[in-house]
């Protein structure tokens, strides 16, 4: 019996590709062939020498074949594991209080606004093209406690083509600015029927997220009820934990029934392994093996928590007690939109714990760059999916361009010895920016440059 033909592919680059692997942090392929099938799959990555194998097997011609330039790279697309688009509308200011006050002074005042859906739009059209346009292929967004606005993310998300789980917020309970609350009832109604419209939906990339704010603003009512909200439609769960030491004396004051902060949510059903918790500064080894232990997973935020003194996520002891985890931006308690960013504070808070004899170690750029790129799949369970270039995996990535006209990267010749050195790769990751993308794929799709049609 005949072989049925293969159909025909969207696209075959040749050149370097850079990912990671949970055994290699950084693997530099050189002069590879890389196939994407129309539905936007990796279906070979392997050496040149064997394109005439390949173009066998795929059926394709060597005139289809993108040769990328000597100084181009390929790299897996960010993963930003947590991000407020409300806060993109104050993104870079108002970092002079601590967590508590600054979320009634400056966030739950803004997150109030997004009643008015035009402000929405405009906020929301923003952060998903600056984040795409800085590398974020996927992005878990929180949203407000506005369903329709956040209904309208979810929108905006998929017209550009970027990949999120996008959450309405949760909360019942608000001492400081009471206008910006929900009653319980609403506030389990309102997510029903956020899930139930994202689902009809039915966007190919575009999930919901299952998203009480934090322990101290819900009621147990209102976190049982999410727990099993999120069970009964296997969705995924999205919070806050221990960012701050006021933050963990609150939330003992307000749920004194429980062992500790994890407990709260455990004890509700909110810790699966669909969960992903932003923060954990201050978790117990007892906590961090609950998480373990239920495959719960930690989004390290280190711009938000340097900008909000908020305190140092230790990630070799979460490694330690193989918990998953991944990088996020925590706009606006960061003030930084990019990944790259994410990425460079990471490295500059283990350094911080490695100087301060905390650690013996510090994690390298490398490790770091795998935390925000495979690490992030696996905290948001999109491992099988994406993450880095296994073949069977979707095509999310980015092509970088060092020498891009008006780069912050100045090259030396030395930096060029035939192909791109491991040099050039680490500027680019220190002090690159999005003028070195020149190209945003996610799905195998194009989505940077923007398309004229969004
Ligand atoms: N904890 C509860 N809400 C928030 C928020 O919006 N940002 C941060 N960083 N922490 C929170
Ligand atoms: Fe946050």
């Amino acid at each position: 019996m005949c072989a049925a033909p293969m159909p025909p592919l969207a696209h075959i680059f040749r050149g370097t590709f850079i990912h990671s692997t949970w055994t290699c942090p950084m693997e530099v392929l050189r002069d590879h062939l890389l196939g994407v099938s129309e539905s936007g799959k990796i279906m070979f990555l392997e050496e040149a020498s064997q394109e005439e194998r390949l173009a066998k097997e795929f059926g394709f011609k060597p005139c289809e074949i993108r040769e990328l330039s000597q100084h181009e790279f390929f790299m897996p697309g960010l993963v930003d594991t947590h991000i407020h688009a409300p806060q993109y509308y104050f993104a870079g200011s108002n970092l002079d209080l601590p967590l508590l006050e600054w979320l009634t002074k400056y966030t739950f005042p803004t997150e109030l606004r997004f009643q008015n859906i035009d402000f929405a739009e405009e906020v929301y059209t923003k952060v998903v093209r600056r984040t795409l346009k800085n590398g974020t292929t996927t992005a878990c967004y929180f949203g407000t406690i506005h369903t329709d606005a956040s209904l309208l993310l979810a929108e905006i998300t998929d017209k550009f083509g970027q990949r999120a789980f996008v959450g309405k917020v949760c909360m019942d309970l608000n001492n400081t600015v009471p206008e910006y609350k929900e009653t319980t009832e609403e506030s389990i109604e309102e997510t029903e029927r956020f899930v139930s419209e994202m689902l009809k939906k039915n966007y190919s990339r575009v999930k919901p997220i299952v998203t009480p704010r934090f322990a101290l603003s819900c009621s147990e009512t209102l976190l049982g009820e999410l727990g099993n909200i999120a069970k009964t439609n296997d969705l995924h769960i999205q919070s806050h934990v221990s960012e701050t030491l006021d933050e963990i004396e609150s939330v003992k004051k307000l749920h004194p029934g429980y062992k500790h902060y994890t407990d709260v949510y455990d004890k509700n059903n909110l810790l699966t392994n669909k969960t992903v918790m932003a923060h954990g500064c201050y978790l117990s080894a007892e906590e961090l093996d609950i998480f373990r232990d239920r495959g719960a997973s930690i989004s390290h935020c280190p711009n938000s928590n340097l900008s909000l003194c908020s305190g140092f996520l230790n990630v070799l002891e979460v490694l330690k007690h193989e918990v998953k985890i991944g990088l996020g931006t925590d706009v606006a308690g960061g003030y930084s939109s990019s990944m790259f960013d994410a990425i460079r504070k990471a490295v500059m808070v283990s350094n911080i714990l490695a100087i301060n004899k905390i650690n013996t170690k510090s994690l390298t750029l490398k490790e770091v760059f795998r935390l925000a790129t495979l690490g992030g799949s696996q905290a948001l369970g999109l491992d099988k999916e994406i993450g880095n270039f296994e073949v069977g995996k979707e095509f999310d990535a980015l092509l970088i361009n060092p020498k891009a006209s008006d780069s912050p990267i100045d090259l030396f010749c030395g930096d060029f010895v035939g192909d791109i050195s491991e040099a050039i790769i680490q500027k680019f990751l220190y002090v690159g920016d999005d003028r070195n993308i020149e190209e945003v794929y996610v799905g195998g799709k194009q989505v940077v440059p923007f398309s004229s049609s969004v």
